[in-house]
């Protein structure tokens, strides 16, 4: 039975673009292990992660994700039960947005990497994520 977690929260101030690239590295190893999908869109402000696979795994993940010193406000949107993996490729597809990303950017980048998304809901929410400018 596989279930998905989405979740959005706000990063700790002050936190890197190289910070983002070690959490990065660390989750894909771990969810490689794991069987652990899914996406992590940076703004430089907040965090939103889809995390899918076996209740249990995904379960354990958040659990050590939501106590993570390095975002706070971990706000879970939605948990619910799929079918089959939006994100079958990728151990953490990602978005960050880099020093000369642009509002543009986000936006169009978001669009094209939610493309081919089968759950309407959730690319809505992704997108609709991209399009809401944060403090930064
Ligand atoms: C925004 C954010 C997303 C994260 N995503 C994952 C993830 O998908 N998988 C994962 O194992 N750890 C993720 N982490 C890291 C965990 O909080 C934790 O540091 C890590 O799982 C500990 O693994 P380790 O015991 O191998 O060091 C994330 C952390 C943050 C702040």
């Amino acid at each position: 039975m596989l279930h998905q977690i989405t979740y959005i929260s706000t990063a700790r101030p002050g936190l890197s673009l190289s910070d983002v690239e070690a959490i990065l590295a660390r989750s894909r190893r771990n969810n490689r292990q794991t069987g652990i999908t899914g996406l992590l869109i940076f703004d430089k402000v907040r965090f939103l992660q889809v995390i899918e696979g076996r209740l249990p795994d995904i379960e354990a993940t958040f659990l050590r994700i939501a106590v993570d010193p390095r975002h706070r406000a971990v706000v879970r949107l939605s948990q619910r039960q799929i079918d089959a993996r939006e994100f079958g490729q990728w151990a953490m597809a990602s978005h960050v947005v880099d020093e000369a990303g642009s509002a543009a950017d986000l936006v169009g980048q978001v669009d094209a990497l939610t493309e081919t998304l089968p759950d309407p809901n959730l690319r809505a929410t992704l997108r609709s994520f991209a399009r809401i400018r944060g403090a930064a």
